[in-house]
């Protein structure tokens, strides 16, 4: 018959020893578990005559319940032991410096694109936009560009093979009869974008560029709100102290037709204007602006009666006005870019100066 006396010395042995939580468990098992020695002599108290039944059971259940609160006690001291060791392991330096990533910006073309944005939401314009595969419908015929107009041709059209009507939009202007077809006005909108030219590259030329249009058709729509609002776009990107003119030009869908100047800021000290502009030979001629003191920066006008009709608005009844304004060679005029090339070539030390 199993000596109490003895189970005991060893099961509070056992359990003292177990170093960690696993261990405390093996003894655990051993000791109080269902096939302990234990358990087994609990369970064969039913056949020993009944005067010694109960003593002995009495010291069973004792032994058994004193062992219970042992391995509890001695639990709690290796769980909290445990749980030192992996906080000490897990421990974090937050002393150590951090590793500097240097932190990216927007491409000098899209800053330039979101200002202008920004200035025309801030006039009340939403933002449109449109596929740069495009149907040749809106970015010609419903633009008052016939099939046989020389302007197809002039702007060196990229057609897209093996569709009827497909072509690189040549210019942000076919958003305007997608939004003209779609929506009554009045219409505000503001079109930034990527278009096309089959162009061969050089340092003002790549087939691909971006542009942002303008579209606001309304009732008594004129060429003065037209003005005052090219005026408000160049002082915000070129500066409060400049000027624009308009000189008369020509697009198939506007009528009439304009293109900007907005007066040269660049010229350096010393440099001559106008009708000066080196006369003499003696001074030397600003640059940017060639000497005349302006520089072309956009094509606008008011939005032909043609496109209004083909678009199922009424041109008796509304009018409107439309530019479009080359993203680049805004960034190259105000950021001293002499090369269209450097805005594609992904060289880190031409975009980190932007
Ligand atoms: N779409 C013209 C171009 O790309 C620019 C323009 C837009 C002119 C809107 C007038 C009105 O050259």
């Amino acid at each position: 018959m199993t000596d109490i006396d003895d189970l005991r010395a060893q099961a509070l042995a056992a359990i003292e020893r177990a170093g960690d939580l696993e261990e405390l468990d093996e003894a655990r098992v051993r000791f109080v578990g269902r096939r302990s020695e234990l358990v087994a002599a609990q369970r064969s108290l039913k056949d020993l005559p009944a005067e010694q039944r109960k003593e002995r059971g009495r010291q069973l259940n004792e032994l058994r319940g004193e062992l219970e609160r042992v391995v509890e006690q001695r639990h709690e001291v290796l769980a909290a032991a445990a749980l030192q060791a992996r906080l000490e392991e897990e421990r974090l330096d937050l002393t150590l410096p951090p590793r500097r990533l240097p932190p990216g910006r927007p491409h000098l073309l899209t800053q330039v694109e979101q200002e202008i944005v920004d200035v025309f939401v801030g006039l009340g314009y939403r933002v449109a936009e449109g596929p740069e595969a495009e149907a040749g419908a809106y970015n010609f015929d419903l633009l008052n560009i016939p099939p046989d107009h020389p302007a197809r041709a002039e702007m060196d059209t990229i057609y897209v093979s093996g569709y009827d009507d497909v072509v690189l939009r040549t210019h942000t202007s076919p958003v305007q009869t997608r939004v003209l077809t779609t929506q009554a006005p009045p219409v505000a909108v503001v079109v930034p974008g990527r278009v096309y030219r089959a162009d061969t590259v050089d340092a003002t030329h790549s087939p691909v560029f971006t542009q942002v249009e303008g579209l606001l058709v309304d009732t008594g729509i004129t060429m003065a709100h037209l003005r005052g609002t090219l005026l408000e776009l160049s002082r915000s990107l070129f500066g409060a102290d400049r000027e624009i003119r308009l000189r008369p030009s020509f697009f198939p869908f506007t009528e009439p037709s304009a293109e900007v100047d907005v007066s040269c800021g660049f010229c350096e000290a010393g440099t001559v204007h106008g009708a000066q502009a080196g006369v003499d030979g003696q001074a030397p001629v600003c640059r940017v602006c060639s000497g005349t003191g302006w520089i072309e920066i956009l094509g606008a006008g008011m939005v032909d009666p043609n496109v209004l009709e083909f678009c199922g608005v009424d041109s008796r009844a509304h009018s409107g006005f439309a530019f479009g304004i080359g993203i680049e060679r805004v960034a190259m005029l105000r950021n001293g870019v002499a090369d269209i090339r450097d805005f594609y070539d992904a060289d880190v030390r031409f975009l980190a100066r932007f």
